[in-house]
């Protein structure tokens, strides 16, 4: 076989068969095929696109390119959950302790944030003392004596998928939908769980721009899990302003305490409930969605979800008392507060411009092994649909200083937010479901 072959096939629009498609990534990984020739290819994909049958071959031989866990020692059906990517996500810290307060087994990998995306390790990190890093004994036991563990990726996951991406984003081929469901359930079917829900993102923070393609997206990972024996299903979830009001590390675990305690943000907890639901019956711990939902909300309101997330911490070395004194996570020294520059109603929030600006202040990571500070970044006082009068706060930065630099924060947030003398028509947060 010849890649150049492969190359031409695809260019042509023919599909190529499971034995060519694992040719290209096992040469590719092993370094025999060259960056050159696996970007042409990725190019044809991205203008010929991939049958529901390559897409599933492309996804198992990335699944296959490193390590797989294997977490047959938990107990239960385990269920993961991915989100494609938000400002202000701060779901699995919500979604966790909530979902184990169920009895859903939570066995988490997940990641550290890099440009205007945040990442859960580092939001976990924030709570003094908590390790990120298990032995897989301890992550397994953890898992069957709590029902939760969040660990950072460790050793060899998805290699060849690693090496894709990064190749994809200097070709001007991330955008395609088979390469972004292959890449995303790879990395969802190495980790090893039962059944996996999905969280698309649409909108303009997001990488689908429109309904219709984070619906192709999202059919295409839930063919996907089906093809391979995981159960999934998906969510198409909006993302034209921030996810909640607290954009930063320590600012957004407290924010999912309040949430924990039932006094959240009403779409990050709609959220949360949604695709707490999905898992909660795709477990098998509820027979549909209706009776997984009031199990959430009792779990809310009884502060068993509270309790679950004490218990986590605890588990991981930090201090649980967080969950009852937010003074005890890292706080910034500094406020300031960010004016509307005209009155009229909130229009639209840039949501990736509010993850610059969070980054700008320290919270991310312009690159990848910058240190980060996790009491700074920003939070929401005003978001889509609510009215403002000129001067009014509609932000509030927490920042480690006054100066130059924070002032130019200050009007990058400003202009984040469009701010018209029409009331806006609201769009749902929820969107659909993909099963
Ligand atoms: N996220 C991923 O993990 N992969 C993609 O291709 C795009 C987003």
């Amino acid at each position: 076989m010849r890649a150049v072959d492969l190359i031409h096939k695809k260019k042509n629009g023919e599909p190529l068969s499971q034995a060519e498609i694992a040719f290209l990534v096992e040469g590719y990984c092993r370094g025999d095929i060259p960056d050159y020739q696996m970007s042409a290819w990725a190019m044809a994909v991205y203008f010929r696109g991939m049958t529901a049958e390559e897409t599933a071959a492309l996804t198992l031989a990335m699944a296959e390119s490193g390590d797989e866990i294997d977490l047959s020692p938990i107990r239960g059906i385990k269920t993961d959950k991915h989100s494609t990517g938000g400002v202000g996500d701060k779901t699995t810290l919500i979604i966790g302790p909530l979902v184990a307060a169920c009895g859903v087994p939570v066995a988490k990998m997940s990641g550290r944030g890099l440009g205007h995306t945040g990442g859960t390790i580092d939001k976990l990190e924030a709570i003094r003392g908590f390790q990120t890093e298990l032995t897989r004994e301890r992550f397994f036991a953890q898992v069957n004596e709590i029902g939760l563990a969040v660990i950072g990726q460790s050793g060899n996951i998805t290699p060849a998928d690693k090496k894709l991406y990064a190749l994809r984003d200097v070709t001007a081929t991330v955008e395609s939908i088979p390469l972004i469901a292959s890449s995303v359930m790879s990395k969802k079917i190495a980790a090893g769980a039962d059944a996996i829900v999905l969280d698309v993102k649409v909108g303009s923070g997001a990488f689908m721009k429109t309904v219709d393609e984070a619906e192709a997206l999202a059919g295409a990972m839930v063919d996907i899990g089906t093809q391979v024996g995981r159960q999934t299903s998906a969510i198409i979830s909006d993302m034209d302003q921030p996810l909640g009001y607290a954009i930063g590390n320590a600012l957004e675990v407290q924010e999912a305490i309040d949430t924990l305690r039932g006094q959240g943000p009403q779409d990050l907890t709609a959220l949360c409930i949604a695709l707490s639901a999905q898992m909660v019956v795709l477990s098998g711990q509820a027979s549909d969605m209706e009776s997984a939902e009031s199990m959430l909300r009792e779990r809310l309101e009884s502060g068993a979800a509270l309790d679950k997330f004490r218990a986590f911490v605890a588990a991981q070395g930090g201090d649980p008392a967080i969950a009852d004194q937010p003074d005890l996570l890292p706080q910034a020294p500094v406020l300031i507060e960010v004016a509307a520059l005209q009155e009229g109603w909130v229009q639209r929030i840039d949501a990736e411009q509010l993850g610059i600006a969070a980054m700008q202040l320290g919270a991310g990571r312009a690159t990848k092994d910058a240190a980060i500070d996790h009491a700074v970044g920003l939070v929401l006082r005003r978001k889509v649909g609510d009215k403002v009068a000129a001067g009014e706060t509609i932000a509030i930065l927490h920042a480690r200083s006054e100066g130059e630099a924070n002032r130019l924060i200050v009007e990058h947030v400003q202009n984040a937010y469009t701010i018209s003398t029409e009331e806006p028509g609201l769009s749902p947060l929820l969107l659909s479901v993909v099963t």
